[in-house]
C-alpha cells in the first residue's frame, strides 16, 4: 500500500480552541479572567491536546461590547494585563508547541477610538471619510431602512455635524469605511503589528459586514421574519452585507498574512453555503478557513444534518480546507441546545468531521448555559432586546474548573455568575472520571491526532436516515476508520446495504463497548455514537 506523504499545516491536523478571556481564569482576584490566568491553564490545553488558542479581542475597550468595541487596536485592556503579560503568553503558548489566533476587528471600531473622535468632530476633519457618514432624508429621518444586529435602526444621527453615522452593531461601534483606502492600511498595518510579534493567526470578526451597497439601497423585507428572532431579522441584509467588493479586502489581508510563514485567516461569516465558499477566494487567495457554522444554525436533526455534510463538502473549492463549529460566544452552548446525551454525540461528530473543530472553551466538560436573572444581564443583546431571551451572558459564564471557591475561577466575586452546580461537576472531577465528557473529548482528540484517517483523511458518506448518521474516514495507507451517530434519544440499528465491514469499537459514549468487534451491524443505544477501526470493509 502507498502512504500519504501529503504534508498538512499546523491548522489543518490540529485542533483549535476558543478562549473568552473575561471568563476562562481570574490570576488577580478583581473577578475578571485576565492573559496571566490563561498562562496558568495552558498545561490544561496541552493535555487536552489542542493546537492553537484563539483569544477573543483582549485590546483596550469601553467594554461596551465586551471588548468587540476597540479603542487602541495596539495595546491590552489593563484589566487583562500589560503588553509584557501578552509576550509572555505568545511566548509560553509557543513554548509549549502551540499557536495564538487573536480577534481582529476590522469592520468598527468603539466611538471612544481616537479616529472616531476625530471623525464625528467636524464634517472636514482628514477623518470624517473612516467612517460612514450620511445625510438625513429630507424629512429627517435615516439615509435608508437598515438595521442594526443589536436592535433598533443603524443610523444614528449626530447632532453637532447634523449627519447620520451608520453601526451594524451598537450606536458605540461605528462601522469604518472600508472603500477609502486609508482605512484598509490603517488596518493591514495593525495586523503587520501582530504578526511582527509572533502571533499566528487571526480570526476576522464580522468579515461579511466589512463592505456596504454603494447606493445604500434599502434592504427587502425578510417574509420569513416572526417576533421570537432578533429584530434585525425584519429584513434580508442583502445590501448591508456579503457585497463583491469584499473579496478584494480579504485577498489583501491575506497577502499581509502569507508575507509571514503559516499565519492563519479565520473569517465569521454567517451565510449560506455557496456564499460562504466564495470567501476561500478564487485559488484559495482568500481566508483559510471561512468559519462554517452549520452545526450551530441546523435543527439537531440527523437528515439535515447529513444533507448538509454533502452540501458543504461538495461546495468545497479545489483544495479549500473544510472546518467545524459547534458552539461560540454568541451562541448558545451545544449542552442547553440538544441536551447533555446529545452533546456528547455532537463532540464526536465536530471531532471526526473532516476539516479543522473549533472547540469553545466549556464545551468539553459539557457546560451548561447558566440562567442570568434580568437585572444581571450585561449583554447589550440582550438588553437592547429584551423578552426575546437573547442575552449570550449565559454561554460566557466563567470556566468551572474544581470545587474551591467560585469553582477556582476567581478568589473574589466573579463577573457573570457561575453554573450552581460547579462544585460537583467541573473540570479536575471530570478528569478523574473515565465517564466524563473531558473524557470522551480526551479520548477522541486522542485517536484523532494519531490516526491520519481521522485527523485528514477523506469523507464518504456510508448512510443517514431520521435517526443516525454514518460516514468513513480513510487517508491512503492507513487504517480507516467508521463513524457511526444516533441523533436521537431511541435505539437504532445500523445494518447498511452498501458496505459490509468488520471491525473493532474504538470510542464509544458507552465506553464499555469500546474494544468489542463489529461485523456488518451494530446495535446503538438512544444517544450512542461510537468510531469503530476497520479492519476490513468493502462495498457492496
Ligand atoms: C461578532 C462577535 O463574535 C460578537 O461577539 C460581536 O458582538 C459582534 N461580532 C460585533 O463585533
Amino acid at each position: 500500500m502507498s502512504t500519504d506523504q501529503k504534508q498538512y499545516l499546523w491548522w489543518q491536523d490540529g485542533i483549535i480552541y476558543q478562549v473568552y478571556p473575561r471568563s476562562f481564569q481570574d490570576s488577580n482576584g478583581d473577578g475578571i479572567g485576565d492573559l496571566q490566568g490563561i498562562i496558568q491553564r495552558l498545561p490544561y490545553l496541552q493535555q487536552l491536546g489542542i493546537k492553537a488558542i484563539w483569544i477573543s479581542p483582549i485590546y483596550p475597550s469601553p467594554m461596551a461590547d465586551f471588548g468587540y468595541d476597540i479603542s487602541d487596536y495596539k495595546g491590552i485592556w489593563p484589566t487583562f494585563g500589560t503588553m509584557a503579560d501578552f509576550d509572555q503568553l505568545l511566548q509560553q503558548v509557543h513554548a509549549a508547541g502551540m499557536r495564538l489566533i487573536l480577534d481582529l476587528v476590522p469592520n468598527h471600531s468603539s466611538d471612544e477610538h481616537p479616529w472616531f473622535i476625530e471623525s464625528r468632530s467636524s464634517r472636514d476633519n482628514p477623518k470624517r471619510d473612516w467612517y460612514i457618514w450620511k445625510d438625513a432624508k429630507p424629512d429627517g429621518s435615516p439615509p435608508n431602512n437598515w438595521l442594526s444586529v443589536f436592535g433598533g435602526s443603524a443610523w444614528e444621527w449626530d447632532e453637532k455635524t447634523k449627519q447620520y453615522y451608520y453601526h451594524a452593531f451598537l450606536v458605540k461601534q461605528p462601522d469604518l469605511n472600508w472603500r477609502n483606502p486609508e482605512v484598509e492600511k490603517a488596518i493591514l498595518d495593525i495586523m503587520r503589528f501582530w504578526l511582527d510579534k509572533g502571533v499566528d493567526g487571526f480570526r476576522v470578526d464580522a468579515m461579511w459586514h466589512l463592505v456596504k451597497d454603494a447606493q445604500w439601497r434599502d434592504n427587502p423585507r425578510n417574509p420569513e421574519y416572526n417576533d421570537t428572532m432578533a429584530t434585525y431579522n425584519q429584513l434580508l441584509p442583502v445590501y448591508s452585507t456579503d457585497q463583491p467588493e469584499m473579496h478584494g479586502i480579504v485577498a489583501a489581508m491575506r497577502q499581509v498574512l502569507d508575507g509571514y510563514s503559516e499565519r492563519l485567516m479565520i473569517a465569521e461569516i454567517y451565510l449560506p453555503i455557496h456564499r460562504l465558499v466564495a470567501y476561500y477566494g478564487v485559488n484559495n487567495s482568500e481566508a483559510h478557513l471561512p468559519f462554517n457554522f452549520l452545526l450551530i444554525s441546523l435543527p439537531w436533526d440527523a437528515r439535515q444534518i447529513a444533507v448538509a455534510i454533502d452540501e458543504y463538502e461538495g461546495a468545497l473549492p479545489t483544495d479549500a480546507w473544510p472546518n467545524w463549529v459547534i458552539g461560540n460566544h454568541d451562541q448558545p452552548r451545544i449542552t442547553s441546545r440538544v441536551g447533555r446525551e446529545q452533546a456528547l454525540v455532537a463532540a464526536i461528530l465536530l471531532l471526526t468531521l473532516r476539516g479543522t473543530p473549533t472547540l469553545y472553551y466549556g464545551d468539553e466538560i459539557g457546560m451548561i448555559d447558566v440562567p442570568i436573572p434580568p437585572e444581571e444581564v450585561q449583554d447589550p443583546q440582550g438588553l437592547n432586546m429584551p423578552g426575546k431571551n437573547l442575552s449570550r451572558d449565559p454561554e460566557r459564564t466563567p470556566m468551572l474548573w474544581d470545587n474551591s471557591k467560585n469553582a477556582g475561577f476567581t478568589r473574589s466575586q466573579p463577573w457573570l455568575r457561575l453554573d450552581r452546580a460547579w462544585h460537583r461537576d467541573n473540570a479536575a472531577m471530570q478528569e478523574n472520571d473515565f465517564y466524563s465528557p473531558f473524557a470522551l473529548y480526551r479520548r477522541l482528540i486522542q485517536w484523532r491526532q494519531r490516526e491520519p484517517s481521522l485527523k485528514t483523511g477523506s469523507y464518504r458518506p456510508v448512510y443517514s436516515d431520521h435517526q443516525m448518521i454514518a460516514y468513513i474516514r480513510e487517508a491512503p495507507g492507513h487504517t480507516a476508520f467508521l463513524i457511526v451517530l444516533n441523533l436521537t434519544h431511541r435505539p437504532c440499528y445500523f445494518t447498511p446495504a452498501t458496505i459490509s465491514f468488520k471491525g473493532v469499537i474504538v470510542v464509544d459514549i458507552l465506553p464499555e463497548l469500546e474494544q468489542i468487534t463489529v461485523e456488518n451491524s451494530i446495535d446503538l443505544s438512544g444517544d450512542e455514537g461510537l468510531i469503530v477501526r476497520l479492519d476490513e470493509w468493502k462495498p457492496k
